[in-house]
Protein backbone atom coordinates (compact mmCIF):
# COMPACT_ATOMS: atom_id res chain seq x y z
CA UNK A 1 0.00 0.00 0.00
CA UNK A 2 1.03 3.30 -0.51
CA UNK A 3 0.81 6.31 1.73
CA UNK A 4 1.21 10.31 1.34
CA UNK A 5 2.55 12.03 4.15
CA UNK A 6 2.11 15.34 4.11
CA UNK A 7 3.37 18.00 6.84
CA UNK A 8 4.28 21.44 6.22
CA UNK A 9 7.48 21.31 7.86
CA UNK A 10 9.78 17.89 7.90
CA UNK A 11 13.09 17.80 9.99
CA UNK A 12 15.65 18.19 8.19
CA UNK A 13 14.52 20.32 6.03
CA UNK A 14 12.47 22.86 7.67
CA UNK A 15 11.54 22.66 11.28
CA UNK A 16 9.80 25.27 13.98
CA UNK A 17 8.78 22.42 16.43
CA UNK A 18 7.77 18.97 17.01
CA UNK A 19 5.89 18.38 14.07
CA UNK A 20 8.75 18.24 11.73
CA UNK A 21 10.30 15.78 13.71
CA UNK A 22 7.65 13.25 13.53
CA UNK A 23 7.53 14.15 10.14
CA UNK A 24 10.89 12.42 9.16
CA UNK A 25 10.33 10.07 12.17
CA UNK A 26 7.31 8.56 11.78
CA UNK A 27 7.81 8.27 8.01
CA UNK A 28 10.84 6.66 8.11
CA UNK A 29 8.92 3.77 11.30
CA UNK A 30 6.57 3.25 8.77
CA UNK A 31 8.84 2.75 5.33
CA UNK A 32 9.38 -0.66 6.16
CA UNK A 33 5.67 -1.94 5.52
CA UNK A 34 4.29 0.80 3.55
CA UNK A 35 5.47 2.46 0.28
CA UNK A 36 6.10 6.39 2.20
CA UNK A 37 6.14 9.61 0.30
CA UNK A 38 6.72 12.54 2.09
CA UNK A 39 5.89 15.71 0.76
CA UNK A 40 6.45 19.05 2.11
CA UNK A 41 7.10 22.95 0.59
CA UNK A 42 9.82 23.84 -1.20
CA UNK A 43 10.57 26.87 1.05
CA UNK A 44 13.41 28.88 -0.56
CA UNK A 45 15.62 28.67 3.36
CA UNK A 46 15.21 24.76 2.50
CA UNK A 47 18.92 23.23 1.27
CA UNK A 48 18.40 21.41 -2.14
CA UNK A 49 21.79 20.90 -2.89
CA UNK A 50 22.75 19.61 0.52
CA UNK A 51 19.75 17.20 0.71
CA UNK A 52 20.01 16.17 -3.28
CA UNK A 53 17.19 18.42 -4.00
CA UNK A 54 16.54 17.91 -7.56
CA UNK A 55 14.20 18.95 -10.40
CA UNK A 56 11.56 20.66 -11.15
CA UNK A 57 10.18 17.07 -12.37
CA UNK A 58 6.95 17.39 -12.91
CA UNK A 59 4.56 20.78 -12.97
CA UNK A 60 0.76 20.73 -12.82
CA UNK A 61 -1.92 23.55 -12.50
CA UNK A 62 -3.88 23.91 -9.19
CA UNK A 63 -7.14 26.43 -8.84
CA UNK A 64 -7.60 28.61 -6.51
CA UNK A 65 -10.98 30.09 -6.52
CA UNK A 66 -10.65 31.12 -9.92
CA UNK A 67 -6.78 31.78 -10.20
CA UNK A 68 -4.69 29.26 -11.85
CA UNK A 69 -1.87 28.52 -10.40
CA UNK A 70 0.98 26.52 -11.81
CA UNK A 71 2.83 24.66 -8.92
CA UNK A 72 6.49 22.90 -9.60
CA UNK A 73 8.09 19.59 -8.30
CA UNK A 74 10.82 18.14 -6.94
CA UNK A 75 12.34 15.37 -5.42
CA UNK A 76 14.83 13.68 -3.23
CA UNK A 77 15.87 10.37 -2.00
CA UNK A 78 17.45 11.26 1.24
CA UNK A 79 18.33 8.18 3.07
CA UNK A 80 17.01 5.95 0.96
CA UNK A 81 13.24 7.39 1.35
CA UNK A 82 11.10 9.09 -0.91
CA UNK A 83 10.40 12.73 -0.75
CA UNK A 84 8.81 15.59 -2.96
CA UNK A 85 8.83 19.06 -2.71
CA UNK A 86 6.27 21.68 -3.87
CA UNK A 87 7.06 24.60 -5.42
CA UNK A 88 5.08 27.84 -5.97
CA UNK A 89 6.44 31.66 -4.94
CA UNK A 90 3.75 32.66 -2.78
CA UNK A 91 3.70 29.34 -1.03
CA UNK A 92 8.20 29.24 -0.44
CA UNK A 93 9.63 32.87 -1.13
CA UNK A 94 9.07 34.06 2.68
CA UNK A 95 11.87 34.70 5.26
CA UNK A 96 9.60 32.50 7.59
CA UNK A 97 7.79 29.29 7.56
CA UNK A 98 4.13 30.37 8.85
CA UNK A 99 5.61 34.30 9.60
CA UNK A 100 7.28 36.54 12.40
CA UNK A 101 7.63 34.84 15.99
CA UNK A 102 4.39 35.15 17.30
CA UNK A 103 2.64 36.35 14.11
CA UNK A 104 1.12 34.77 10.64
CA UNK A 105 1.09 35.93 7.64
CA UNK A 106 -1.78 37.63 6.25
CA UNK A 107 -2.56 34.99 3.42
CA UNK A 108 -1.84 31.97 5.08
CA UNK A 109 -5.33 30.88 3.74
CA UNK A 110 -4.07 31.42 0.34
CA UNK A 111 -0.80 29.68 0.82
CA UNK A 112 -1.72 26.55 2.60
CA UNK A 113 -4.65 25.91 0.37
CA UNK A 114 -2.38 26.17 -2.25
CA UNK A 115 -0.24 23.54 -0.34
CA UNK A 116 -3.20 21.33 0.07
CA UNK A 117 -4.44 21.38 -3.62
CA UNK A 118 -1.05 20.20 -4.91
CA UNK A 119 -1.20 17.46 -2.05
CA UNK A 120 -4.27 16.03 -3.31
CA UNK A 121 -2.98 16.21 -7.00
CA UNK A 122 0.09 14.44 -5.84
CA UNK A 123 -2.30 11.84 -4.02
CA UNK A 124 -3.89 11.49 -7.54
CA UNK A 125 -1.11 10.60 -9.66
CA UNK A 126 0.90 8.56 -7.30
CA UNK A 127 -2.53 6.49 -6.47
CA UNK A 128 -2.17 6.62 -3.01
CA UNK A 129 -4.37 4.34 -0.71
CA UNK A 130 -3.66 6.63 2.19
CA UNK A 131 -3.18 10.08 2.46
CA UNK A 132 -1.96 11.13 6.23
CA UNK A 133 -1.85 14.82 7.12
CA UNK A 134 -1.02 16.64 9.37
CA UNK A 135 -2.19 20.11 11.33
CA UNK A 136 -3.88 22.80 10.37
CA UNK A 137 -1.87 23.67 7.52
CA UNK A 138 -2.68 20.34 5.16
CA UNK A 139 -6.14 20.06 6.45
CA UNK A 140 -8.22 21.29 3.64
CA UNK A 141 -6.64 18.35 1.66
CA UNK A 142 -9.30 15.84 3.81
CA UNK A 143 -11.86 18.12 2.32
CA UNK A 144 -10.62 18.13 -1.11
CA UNK A 145 -10.66 14.55 -0.97
CA UNK A 146 -13.96 13.97 0.47
CA UNK A 147 -15.54 16.44 -2.19
CA UNK A 148 -13.74 14.34 -5.49
CA UNK A 149 -15.28 11.43 -6.44
CA UNK A 150 -12.26 10.80 -8.76
CA UNK A 151 -10.03 10.66 -5.65
CA UNK A 152 -9.74 7.76 -3.83
CA UNK A 153 -6.96 7.72 -1.33
CA UNK A 154 -8.70 7.32 2.16
CA UNK A 155 -7.43 9.91 4.90
CA UNK A 156 -5.84 10.07 8.32
CA UNK A 157 -5.91 13.87 9.52
CA UNK A 158 -3.31 14.05 12.51
CA UNK A 159 -3.59 16.78 15.22
CA UNK A 160 -0.67 17.97 16.83
CA UNK A 161 -1.60 20.59 18.72
CA UNK A 162 -5.31 22.22 18.88
CA UNK A 163 -4.24 25.62 19.75
CA UNK A 164 -3.42 26.44 16.63
CA UNK A 165 -5.92 26.03 13.75
CA UNK A 166 -5.59 27.99 10.83
CA UNK A 167 -8.36 30.41 11.51
CA UNK A 168 -9.22 33.39 9.02
CA UNK A 169 -11.81 35.71 7.83
CA UNK A 170 -14.85 33.82 5.95
CA UNK A 171 -13.71 36.22 2.50
CA UNK A 172 -10.89 33.94 1.88
CA UNK A 173 -13.43 31.21 0.92
CA UNK A 174 -13.67 32.44 -2.58
CA UNK A 175 -9.92 32.32 -2.98
CA UNK A 176 -9.86 28.54 -1.45
CA UNK A 177 -11.98 27.75 -3.69
CA UNK A 178 -14.22 25.98 -0.95
CA UNK A 179 -18.01 26.10 -1.77
CA UNK A 180 -20.11 28.02 0.39
CA UNK A 181 -22.38 24.80 1.65
CA UNK A 182 -19.17 23.79 3.63
CA UNK A 183 -19.51 27.23 5.56
CA UNK A 184 -21.35 25.32 8.31
CA UNK A 185 -21.34 24.38 11.86
CA UNK A 186 -20.84 20.83 10.57
CA UNK A 187 -18.57 22.20 7.48
CA UNK A 188 -15.43 24.72 8.45
CA UNK A 189 -17.13 27.67 9.80
CA UNK A 190 -16.07 28.95 13.00
CA UNK A 191 -18.08 32.45 14.83
CA UNK A 192 -18.23 33.04 11.12
CA UNK A 193 -14.90 32.58 10.53
CA UNK A 194 -12.89 29.92 8.40
CA UNK A 195 -11.46 27.15 10.30
CA UNK A 196 -9.47 25.00 8.59
CA UNK A 197 -8.56 22.33 11.28
CA UNK A 198 -12.57 21.47 11.19
CA UNK A 199 -11.67 20.51 7.80
CA UNK A 200 -9.27 17.90 8.86
CA UNK A 201 -11.78 16.77 11.95
CA UNK A 202 -14.57 16.76 10.50
CA UNK A 203 -14.01 15.55 6.53
CA UNK A 204 -11.00 12.88 7.05
CA UNK A 205 -11.72 9.33 7.17
CA UNK A 206 -9.47 9.08 10.71
CA UNK A 207 -8.59 11.64 12.92
CA UNK A 208 -5.62 10.93 15.61
CA UNK A 209 -3.74 13.14 17.83
CA UNK A 210 -0.20 12.65 19.57
CA UNK A 211 -1.13 10.73 23.05
CA UNK A 212 -4.03 9.14 24.40
CA UNK A 213 -4.20 11.56 27.38
CA UNK A 214 -4.47 14.34 25.07
CA UNK A 215 -6.95 12.40 22.94
CA UNK A 216 -9.33 12.84 26.08
CA UNK A 217 -8.26 16.30 27.07
CA UNK A 218 -9.34 18.09 23.82
CA UNK A 219 -12.84 16.74 24.24
CA UNK A 220 -13.50 19.28 27.72
CA UNK A 221 -13.45 22.48 28.01
CA UNK A 222 -9.92 23.32 29.36
CA UNK A 223 -8.30 21.98 26.55
CA UNK A 224 -10.42 22.10 23.70
CA UNK A 225 -9.79 25.05 22.37
CA UNK A 226 -13.28 25.55 21.67
CA UNK A 227 -13.64 22.36 19.33
CA UNK A 228 -14.47 20.16 22.18
CA UNK A 229 -18.20 19.85 21.25
CA UNK A 230 -16.94 19.34 17.20
CA UNK A 231 -14.55 16.91 18.09
CA UNK A 232 -16.95 14.72 20.72
CA UNK A 233 -19.66 14.91 17.45
CA UNK A 234 -16.62 13.07 15.74
CA UNK A 235 -15.22 10.96 18.54
CA UNK A 236 -15.76 7.95 17.04
CA UNK A 237 -12.89 8.48 14.54
CA UNK A 238 -10.59 10.34 17.09
CA UNK A 239 -7.76 8.37 18.47
CA UNK A 240 -4.40 8.57 20.31
CA UNK A 241 -1.06 7.43 19.56
CA UNK A 242 2.14 8.77 21.04
CA UNK A 243 5.00 9.80 19.41
CA UNK A 244 8.28 8.04 19.41
CA UNK A 245 11.74 9.16 19.12
CA UNK A 246 14.01 8.35 16.28
CA UNK A 247 16.34 6.25 18.55
CA UNK A 248 18.70 6.03 15.54
CA UNK A 249 19.31 9.38 15.93
CA UNK A 250 18.92 10.15 19.56
CA UNK A 251 21.31 7.48 20.52
CA UNK A 252 23.87 8.04 23.60
CA UNK A 253 26.02 4.96 22.73
CA UNK A 254 26.50 6.91 19.04
CA UNK A 255 25.67 10.10 18.80
CA UNK A 256 28.44 12.52 17.44
CA UNK A 257 27.63 15.61 19.22
CA UNK A 258 28.63 13.93 22.12
CA UNK A 259 32.42 14.44 23.79
CA UNK A 260 32.28 11.07 25.43
CA UNK A 261 29.83 8.07 24.16
CA UNK A 262 27.86 6.29 26.83
CA UNK A 263 25.54 3.50 27.45
CA UNK A 264 24.63 3.11 30.94
CA UNK A 265 23.81 6.84 33.31
CA UNK A 266 27.79 6.45 34.84
CA UNK A 267 28.98 7.57 31.40
CA UNK A 268 26.74 10.86 31.85
CA UNK A 269 29.64 11.98 34.37
CA UNK A 270 32.39 13.04 31.72
CA UNK A 271 29.53 14.54 29.36
CA UNK A 272 28.49 16.94 32.14
CA UNK A 273 31.75 17.86 33.48
CA UNK A 274 32.49 18.61 29.95
CA UNK A 275 29.17 20.64 29.30
CA UNK A 276 29.33 22.60 32.76
CA UNK A 277 32.69 23.45 32.11
CA UNK A 278 31.54 24.76 28.75
CA UNK A 279 28.44 26.72 30.08
CA UNK A 280 30.80 28.33 32.86
CA UNK A 281 28.77 26.35 35.54
CA UNK A 282 30.68 24.63 38.08
CA UNK A 283 30.13 21.48 40.57
CA UNK A 284 29.53 18.16 38.84
CA UNK A 285 28.33 17.01 42.29
CA UNK A 286 25.51 19.06 42.20
CA UNK A 287 22.08 18.01 39.89
CA UNK A 288 22.16 19.62 36.64
CA UNK A 289 18.34 20.51 35.36
CA UNK A 290 17.78 21.40 31.80
CA UNK A 291 15.04 23.19 29.74
CA UNK A 292 14.84 23.14 25.99
CA UNK A 293 11.97 24.71 24.20
CA UNK A 294 10.30 27.24 22.71
CA UNK A 295 9.46 30.57 24.66
CA UNK A 296 5.68 30.31 24.51
CA UNK A 297 2.83 30.23 27.39
CA UNK A 298 2.57 26.42 25.80
CA UNK A 299 5.48 25.51 27.35
CA UNK A 300 4.84 26.60 31.23
CA UNK A 301 7.61 29.37 31.15
CA UNK A 302 5.89 31.83 33.36
CA UNK A 303 5.32 28.99 35.81
CA UNK A 304 9.30 27.97 35.24
CA UNK A 305 10.10 31.89 36.00
CA UNK A 306 8.18 32.42 38.39
CA UNK A 307 9.81 29.23 40.50
CA UNK A 308 13.10 29.94 39.17
CA UNK A 309 14.90 32.25 41.83
CA UNK A 310 13.30 30.03 44.66
CA UNK A 311 14.83 26.57 42.70
CA UNK A 312 18.29 28.21 42.07
CA UNK A 313 18.29 29.18 45.67
CA UNK A 314 18.75 25.15 46.64
CA UNK A 315 21.93 23.36 45.50
CA UNK A 316 21.69 22.60 41.97
CA UNK A 317 22.57 23.94 38.48
CA UNK A 318 20.23 24.72 35.86
CA UNK A 319 20.63 25.66 32.02
CA UNK A 320 17.95 26.88 29.64
CA UNK A 321 18.21 26.95 26.03
CA UNK A 322 15.50 28.33 24.17
CA UNK A 323 14.12 30.97 22.19
CA UNK A 324 11.01 32.71 21.36
CA UNK A 325 8.37 35.36 22.11
CA UNK A 326 10.52 38.56 22.77
CA UNK A 327 8.87 39.18 26.87
CA UNK A 328 10.64 36.04 27.90
CA UNK A 329 14.33 36.79 27.80
CA UNK A 330 14.60 39.84 29.73
CA UNK A 331 12.97 37.87 32.67
CA UNK A 332 15.30 34.85 32.26
CA UNK A 333 18.35 37.41 32.57
CA UNK A 334 16.89 39.03 35.21
CA UNK A 335 16.96 35.46 37.61
CA UNK A 336 20.29 34.46 36.16
CA UNK A 337 21.90 37.68 37.16
CA UNK A 338 20.97 37.00 40.65
CA UNK A 339 21.46 33.44 40.07
CA UNK A 340 24.77 32.60 38.77
CA UNK A 341 24.07 28.94 38.74
CA UNK A 342 21.50 29.37 35.91
CA UNK A 343 22.86 29.20 32.81
CA UNK A 344 21.16 31.09 29.87
CA UNK A 345 21.67 30.21 26.06
CA UNK A 346 18.95 32.09 23.66
CA UNK A 347 18.86 30.34 20.44
CA UNK A 348 18.31 26.98 18.85
CA UNK A 349 21.28 24.34 18.09
CA UNK A 350 20.43 20.73 17.82
CA UNK A 351 24.20 19.53 19.04
CA UNK A 352 24.04 22.03 22.49
CA UNK A 353 20.60 20.24 23.28
CA UNK A 354 22.11 16.88 22.60
CA UNK A 355 25.11 17.84 24.94
CA UNK A 356 22.64 19.05 26.94
CA UNK A 357 20.51 16.01 27.54
CA UNK A 358 23.81 13.98 27.69
CA UNK A 359 24.91 16.08 30.79
CA UNK A 360 21.68 16.60 31.98
CA UNK A 361 20.52 14.87 35.66
CA UNK A 362 17.16 16.28 35.07
CA UNK A 363 14.68 17.76 32.49
CA UNK A 364 11.91 20.49 33.59
CA UNK A 365 9.15 20.32 32.01
CA UNK A 366 6.17 22.57 33.23
CA UNK A 367 3.85 22.42 29.94
CA UNK A 368 0.60 23.93 30.39
CA UNK A 369 -0.60 21.72 28.06
CA UNK A 370 1.24 18.93 25.95
CA UNK A 371 -0.24 16.70 23.35
CA UNK A 372 2.74 14.95 23.37
CA UNK A 373 6.14 16.16 23.58
CA UNK A 374 9.13 14.61 22.41
CA UNK A 375 11.83 16.12 25.01
CA UNK A 376 10.60 13.81 27.62
CA UNK A 377 11.43 11.08 25.58
CA UNK A 378 14.96 12.25 24.31
CA UNK A 379 16.00 13.35 27.75
CA UNK A 380 14.88 9.70 29.26
CA UNK A 381 16.94 8.26 26.68
CA UNK A 382 19.96 9.88 27.76
CA UNK A 383 19.55 8.81 31.22
CA UNK A 384 18.06 11.97 32.75
CA UNK A 385 14.88 12.25 34.72
CA UNK A 386 12.15 14.10 33.54
CA UNK A 387 10.33 16.59 35.83
CA UNK A 388 6.93 17.44 34.35
CA UNK A 389 2.98 18.63 34.68
CA UNK A 390 1.02 15.83 34.60
CA UNK A 391 -1.24 16.62 30.61
CA UNK A 392 -1.25 15.32 27.61
CA UNK A 393 1.48 12.95 26.24
CA UNK A 394 3.62 13.65 29.30
CA UNK A 395 1.01 12.08 31.57
CA UNK A 396 1.22 8.90 29.20
CA UNK A 397 4.98 8.99 28.75
CA UNK A 398 6.65 9.44 32.12
CA UNK A 399 5.25 6.92 35.01
CA UNK A 400 6.02 7.62 38.77
CA UNK A 401 9.50 7.20 39.49
CA UNK A 402 8.33 4.17 42.08
CA UNK A 403 7.33 2.39 39.41
CA UNK A 404 11.15 1.79 37.56
CA UNK A 405 12.06 -0.61 36.49
CA UNK A 406 8.63 -2.65 35.76
CA UNK A 407 7.35 0.41 34.06
CA UNK A 408 7.07 0.42 30.06
CA UNK A 409 7.30 3.76 30.17
CA UNK A 410 10.48 6.55 31.18
CA UNK A 411 10.12 7.13 34.93
CA UNK A 412 9.71 10.77 36.36
CA UNK A 413 8.42 13.33 38.91
CA UNK A 414 4.77 14.23 37.93
CA UNK A 415 2.76 17.75 39.33
CA UNK A 416 -0.56 18.27 38.98
CA UNK A 417 -2.15 21.86 39.40
CA UNK A 418 -0.40 24.40 37.24
CA UNK A 419 1.14 26.74 39.71
CA UNK A 420 4.78 27.15 40.48
CA UNK A 421 4.43 25.67 44.20
CA UNK A 422 3.60 22.57 42.51
CA UNK A 423 6.56 22.97 40.18
CA UNK A 424 8.85 23.49 42.86
CA UNK A 425 7.32 20.53 45.04
CA UNK A 426 7.85 18.82 42.32
CA UNK A 427 11.54 20.18 41.84
CA UNK A 428 12.24 19.72 45.51
CA UNK A 429 11.30 15.68 44.81
CA UNK A 430 13.95 15.71 42.58
CA UNK A 431 16.23 17.05 44.69
CA UNK A 432 15.28 14.34 47.35
CA UNK A 433 15.73 11.61 44.76
CA UNK A 434 19.13 13.03 43.74
CA UNK A 435 20.81 12.51 47.44
CA UNK A 436 19.62 9.05 47.24
CA UNK A 437 22.34 8.08 44.46
CA UNK A 438 21.32 4.48 44.11
CA UNK A 439 17.36 5.82 43.90
CA UNK A 440 18.55 8.17 40.97
CA UNK A 441 20.31 5.77 39.33
CA UNK A 442 17.76 3.34 39.15
CA UNK A 443 15.53 5.14 37.51
CA UNK A 444 17.92 6.65 34.94
CA UNK A 445 18.92 3.37 34.18
CA UNK A 446 15.70 2.40 33.61
CA UNK A 447 15.13 5.29 31.70
CA UNK A 448 17.77 4.72 29.38
CA UNK A 449 16.60 1.02 28.37
CA UNK A 450 12.65 2.22 28.10
CA UNK A 451 11.25 1.72 24.97
CA UNK A 452 10.77 5.13 23.43
CA UNK A 453 10.93 4.39 19.66
CA UNK A 454 8.34 4.36 17.18
CA UNK A 455 8.04 0.72 17.41
CA UNK A 456 4.57 0.24 18.79
CA UNK A 457 2.81 3.70 17.64
CA UNK A 458 3.80 2.59 13.95
CA UNK A 459 2.07 -0.33 14.11
CA UNK A 460 -0.99 1.16 15.74
CA UNK A 461 -0.82 3.58 12.90
CA UNK A 462 0.29 0.89 10.19
CA UNK A 463 -3.53 -0.66 11.63
CA UNK A 464 -5.23 2.17 11.35
CA UNK A 465 -4.13 2.72 7.63
CA UNK A 466 -5.18 -1.20 6.66
CA UNK A 467 -8.28 -0.69 8.97
CA UNK A 468 -9.78 2.73 6.83
CA UNK A 469 -8.39 1.14 3.38
CA UNK A 470 -10.25 -1.68 4.15
CA UNK A 471 -7.99 -4.08 3.65
CA UNK A 472 -7.49 -5.35 7.56
CA UNK A 473 -6.78 -8.96 6.67
CA UNK A 474 -3.83 -8.26 4.08
C1 LIG B 1 3.50 19.81 18.66
C2 LIG B 1 3.06 19.56 20.10
C3 LIG B 1 3.97 18.57 20.81
C4 LIG B 1 4.13 17.31 19.95
C5 LIG B 1 4.61 17.69 18.55
C6 LIG B 1 4.75 16.50 17.63
O1 LIG B 1 4.70 20.52 18.63
O2 LIG B 1 3.04 20.78 20.83
O3 LIG B 1 3.42 18.19 22.05
O4 LIG B 1 5.07 16.44 20.54
O5 LIG B 1 3.69 18.58 17.96
O6 LIG B 1 3.58 15.76 17.51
Amino acid sequence: QSVLFAASEVYPFAKTGGLADVGYSLPKALSDAFDVTVVMPLYHTVDRQRFGIEGPTDFFDVMLGIERRTVSVYESRFEGRAYLFVYEPQLCDRDYLYGPPGEGYDDNAQRFGLFSYAVSELARRLQSDIVHLNDWQTALTALIIAEDDTLKASTVYTIHNLAYQGEFPKSALSALGVDKRHFTLEGIEFYDRINLMKAGIGYADAVTTVSPTYAEEILTHRFGCGLEGYLQHHRAKVTGIANGIDTEHFAPQSDSSLFRLYKTPRGKHANKKHYLAEAGLCDAELPLFIFIGRFTWQKGIDLLLEALPQMAALPCNIAVLGEGEPQYAPRFEKAAEAHPNIHLFFGYDEALAHRMYAAADFLLMPSLFEPCGLNQLIAAHYGAVPVVHRVGGLADTVAPVAYAPEAQSPCGIAFDAATPEALLGAFEAALGLFNDAKAWSRVATHNMKADVSWGQSASAYAALYRKISGSALK
